[in-house]
């Protein structure tokens, strides 16, 4: 049984499907487009359950209830983000809470009820969708580029305690994709900023990542814990 956060739109929905296609069970979370999830769910036949992940409450109650109905949940894909863009003299504290929230403290109110069950299990398999841009920073994004690079701490510690566990701890940074989020980004500024620095040429693909996230998954990626899978065209 997999669950990925934000799984019925952009490199998520790409996800959802690539595990499904695996043979996994798979629940996709989103919080807010219900017109694109019941679209997804008519289109793939995946569950798609409604909460908030900056919510940890939410997070728990949901995933208890999951865990009675389905069966224990054995892979966690914390895909789930959001952008806030502003020049840091522009940035509100509005833009700054709801990325932290959204991009970094849902790895915590996601993975914190599942770890005990994992633990017990003596298995499991936690993947965070990380981000080129909290590796190298990106201005516009100090915000988002701070919990990028957070979720990449949070790989690395707690990589060290699920080991003796059988849980593998990994984030996979993804360049430059063609989804909504990116597409948002002025046309001025993707065309002569961005495209120009990726040395494949093109945007990437969402499917691209969720082939990274299948080799992640496997019960053969056990040695692979910590680590940091990058794909960004080169970037
Ligand atoms: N790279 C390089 N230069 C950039 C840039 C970028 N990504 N974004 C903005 N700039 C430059 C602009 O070209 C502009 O330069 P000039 O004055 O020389 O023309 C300068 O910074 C100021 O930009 P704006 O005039 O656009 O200023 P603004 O206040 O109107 O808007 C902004 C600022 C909201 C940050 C807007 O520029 C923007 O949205 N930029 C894109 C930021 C970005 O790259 N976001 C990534 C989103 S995709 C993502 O996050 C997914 C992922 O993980 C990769």
């Amino acid at each position: 049984i997999a669950i990925v956060t934000g799984g019925t739109r952009g490199i998520g929905a790409a996800i959802s499907k690539a595990l499904k296609q695996e043979g996994y069970r798979v629940i996709a979370n989103y919080a807010g487009n219900d017109e694109a999830a019941h679209k997804f769910k008519a289109d793939t036949g995946i569950d798609v359950r409604k909460w908030d992940v900056s919510d940890y409450a939410a997070c728990e109650s949901n995933l208890k209830a999951i865990e009675n109905e389905i069966g224990p949940i054995d892979t966690l894909v914390n895909n789930a983000g959001i952008t806030r863009d502003a020049m840091f003299h522009k940035m509100t504290p509005e833009h700054w809470y709801q990325v932290i929230n959204t991009n970094l403290n849902s790895l915590f109110n996601m993975t914190r009820p599942l770890w005990d069950g994992m633990r017990a299990r003596n298995f499991g398999r936690i993947i965070c969708i990380s981000s080129i841009n909290g590796q190298k920073g990106q201005m516009g994004q100090a915000n988002y580029s701070a919990a990028k690079a957070g979720d990449i701490g949070f790989v690395k510690a707690l990589a060290q305690e699920g080991a003796a566990k059988g849980i593998t701890v990994n984030a996979i940074c993804p360049g430059y994709i063609g989804t909504e989020m990116v597409l948002a980004v002025p046309k001025d500024v993707l065309e002569k900023r961005i495209l120009p620095h990726i040395p494949v040429g093109r945007l990437g693909e969402p499917e691209e990542i969720a082939r990274c996230v299948v080799f992640l998954a496997s019960d053969q990626s056990g040695f692979i814990t910590g680590a940091t899978l990058t794909a960004n065209g080169g970037q």
